[in-house]
């Protein structure tokens, strides 16, 4: 039934007028009582339908990011108003074995996760996504998948919305050094072959981040009006799609440095178990950054909290 909903908002759309019932039940296949009733479920999620004997006519959505407003991805945009954290549902999609590129997408989390053990505050009007991985990589190279991920975010809100968005090690969105988004990774694989890496991006769009402890910035912050996070997560998963065609011949890490706002800044990398500064001078092939000390020795940082200073 999500398809007949897709299929009424499709002709509702292309046809930018009213459109009568039979003409949707002789394209449909279905009764007019059928139509009604998922006008009416429509009506109910959101969608401002406007009925009239004359017919049914679409005068706005939602921006919901509901399955069928993907289109092509119906099956496996699996959406929910709220959850605890949407890495918990993906978690167990993939576990259960399925495709690749499978997305759950939640308006709200309970319990949203951060890195590092911290929490992450989901308020409505904030997209929230875990995207189901499944690349044809080595365990080892596993890193080069949430790499690729922050990079394409990155150039997908240039292209979309030509903010100044770039990446800080190891996989934030910054734009004027505040964070825009974050992303969380997780992975299962066995000795030589990746089974899933889950990739859990927050990013802040229309919703009010106040609440968070980085200082952060919204997307409608930046613009000066609200975005559409359908649009965003439409056009970032057509672009993650393509880019993971390639991942791996390509470099990605090459790329990703040359948007980087942390290579050639004094940082400062907290762990659980100590605190390193010095200057990031490179990222390895395995995404570790690469500290320049005071005393003029390296060191490879693979994990923690980067602050630039
Ligand atoms: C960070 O910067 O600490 C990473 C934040 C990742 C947040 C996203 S929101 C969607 C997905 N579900 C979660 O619980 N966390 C990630």
């Amino acid at each position: 039934m999500s398809d007949t909903k897709g299929q009424i908002l499709h002709l509702l759309r292309t046809e930018g007028d009213t459109v009568s019932g039979k003409i949707l039940s002789t394209a449909l296949g279905l009764s007019r009582t059928a139509i009604w009733k998922q006008v009416r479920k429509l009506q109910e999620l959101g969608y401002a339908i406007e009925a009239s004997a004359k017919g049914y006519r679409l005068d706005g959505s939602p921006d919901t990011p509901l399955p069928w407003e993907f289109r092509g991805r119906e099956e496996t945009v699996h959406y929910f108003p709220e959850v605890s954290s949407t890495m918990d549902i993906a978690r167990k999609l993939a576990r259960d074995g399925c495709p690749p590129f499978s997305v759950v997408v939640a308006d709200r989390q309970t319990k949203g996760r951060g890195r590092l053990q911290r929490s992450w505050h989901s308020e409505p009007g904030g997209l929230y996504f875990t995207v189901v991985l499944r690349p044809s990589l080595p365990p080892l190279l596993s890193p080069r998948v949430s790499f690729c991920a922050a990079l394409v975010l990155a150039l997908t809100l240039k292209r979309l919305y030509d903010v100044a968005a770039a990446v800080k090690w190891p996989n934030d969105i910054l734009v004027k050094e505040r964070k825009l988004a974050g992303m969380l990774s997780e992975m299962e694989a066995e000795t030589d072959r990746i089974a899933y890496v889950n990739v859990g991006i927050g990013l802040n769009v229309n919703n009010d981040p106040s609440g968070a402890a980085a200082v952060a910035t919204t997307l409608k912050e930046i613009l000066g009006r609200p975005a559409s996070r359908i649009r965003l997560l439409q056009a970032y998963l057509e672009a993650l799609e393509a880019r993971l065609a390639t991942i791996e011949e390509a470099d990605i890490i090459a790329e990703w440095k040359t948007h980087s706002v942390t290579l050639g800044r004094r940082v400062e990398i907290v762990t659980e178990r100590e605190t390193v500064a010095g200057t990031a001078v490179d990222v390895d092939e395995h995404g570790s950054l690469i500290l320049q000390l005071a005393d003029g020795s390296r060191r490879t940082v693979i994990y923690g909290d980067c602050f630039h200073l």
